[in-house]
């Protein structure tokens, strides 16, 4: 059979493991003369330029990019696809912002017409920003998901996705049941798990509006395919954690709300988990589950400050997140930048290999995709990237003056955006082009 190949020369960053864990020097992998070989939409090789050349196949058709940067796809570890409209909310916090902005918006996803419009233009919107893999909510409506799984997969797109689960304390129309909800679940599950390279998360929203008896069916349905994850939002805001003890007065804390139901397993991902304690957090990593530090969201809805010291402290896997629509941008590069900043009100500052690392590697470690993606390492599927790092005028200037990796992907991670990501792939294909080609 033919192989497809072609190589990729450009300066090259991947990260190899958690810097938490592994000495800074042996975290990451950096060539500033490299060579990607992509085969069959899986990467063959990565390396420096001086090593690989003279073994690569006569023919092989190969592009330079000099002065750029390629690294990995970006994976978004938490985001709703339906929250697009309600970016830049002013003024509220968790609670009031569910009622007054975000669930009015997930109303019009009864619309399949709007959920379709909606799931392309978000889809595209991940790719224009360099994201290639996200952990997504959709709404509760069982066709919303369906729209998003449509839009990702005409893509290619490594995308893991469920309906939300939502049985009190919500609008009328947002509400499903035990058993509308399991039904639906069930029947995603088996229509969506595996198709391309698509996957499933079981997604009570959080635990204030779903019932004891949901959540114990949504554990069920978990346990049930050992394939799917479980994606819910945890300790993110002071006035939620309240209503979350008022709501379940026996529970030891909100962890333990959803471990009596079986939701704290290795496939679970909790989104935020600002004020958790050493105690809860070291459960977290006894049982395998991760986090999602969502720091646009975390500021603009006055959440708090997550620490990832305390969470790398206690061993937890964290992944980065821009919790659209409460955090307002898109872009991870941007993230990583916020992550920085909400780590110096907490008196952490925050490396920006590590925070690199947050973007790509951890998050597809917190969603079990890391097997396929994450890094560039070989047998891997070919999602990257191509950073101009000389998208804007300032940006050019202040990398011109960058001394290191580490000085240049903090300087990307604060200036950087959109703009910066000249091309985006998948599997080898391209699939954003900033310029037309
Ligand atoms: N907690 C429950 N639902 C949500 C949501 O939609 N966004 C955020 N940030 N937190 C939540
Ligand atoms: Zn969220």
């Amino acid at each position: 059979m033919r192989v497809t190949r072609r190589a990729y020369r450009a300066a090259l960053l991947h990260m190899l493991d958690d810097p938490c864990r592994t000495p800074a020097a042996e975290a990451f992998a950096y060539h500033e003369d490299g060579l990607l070989v992509v085969e069959d939409g899986h990467v063959a090789a990565f390396g420096a330029y001086a090593d690989l050349a003279p073994s690569l196949p006569e023919r092989t058709p190969l592009e330079a990019f000099p002065g750029k940067l390629i690294v990995p796809g970006l994976v978004d570890a938490h985001i709703h696809y339906p929250q697009t409209d309600v970016i830049a909310a002013w003024g509220s916090q968790l609670l009031d912002w569910l009622h007054s902005h975000t669930f009015p918006a997930e109303q019009a996803f009864a619309d399949r017409a709007h959920a379709d419009e909606a799931a392309q233009f978000f889809c595209d919107e991940l790719l224009r920003h360099g994201t290639t893999s996200a952990l997504v909510f959709g709404t509760v409506h069982k066709t919303s998901v369906e729209a998003l799984f449509e839009a990702a997969l005409a893509r290619n797109m490594r995308l893991i996705a469920g309906k939300v689960l939502m049985d009190r304390h919500a609008p009328e129309g947002l509400t499903d049941t035990v058993e509308t909800g399991r039904a639906d679940t069930e029947s995603l599950i088996r229509a969506w798990r595996g198709k391309g390279r698509l996957g499933y998360a079981v997604t009570p929203r959080f635990a204030v509006t779903s019932s004891d008896a949901q959540l114990a069916m949504a554990g069920e349905v978990a346990a049930a395919h050992p394939d799917v994850l479980i994606h819910t939002h945890m300790s993110e805001n002071l006035d939620e954690i309240d209503r979350v003890g008022e709501l379940f007065p026996d529970a030891r804390d909100y962890l333990d709300v959803y471990a009596r139901h079986g939701l704290v397993t290795p496939r679970s991902v909790f989104a935020h988990c600002v004020h958790t304690t050493d105690e809860a957090l070291r459960r977290m990593q006894a049982a395998g589950s991760a986090a999602v530090f969502c720091p646009s969201s975390n500021l603009l809805l006055g959440s708090g400050l997550f620490s990832l010291k305390q969470a790398c402290d206690c061993g937890v896997t964290v992944g980065l997140g821009t919790d659209i629509g409460a955090g307002a941008s898109f872009s991870l590069l941007h993230m990583m930048g916020e992550a920085y900043k909400v780590g110096q009100l907490g008196g952490e500052a925050l490396d920006p290999l590590h925070a690199f690392y947050l973007a790509t590697l951890a998050g597809a470690r917190a969603m079990k995709i890391d097997g396929h993606v994450g890094n560039l390492a070989p047998g891997k599927e070919a999602d990257f990237l191509v950073i101009d790092l000389a998208a804007t005028p300032l940006l050019a200037r202040r990398t011109a003056a960058a001394a290191t990796i580490a000085e240049q992907v903090f300087v990307l991670s604060l200036l950087g955006d959109d703009r910066a990501i000249e091309r985006t792939y998948l599997a080898g294909a391209l699939a954003h082009s900033r310029d037309r080609l």
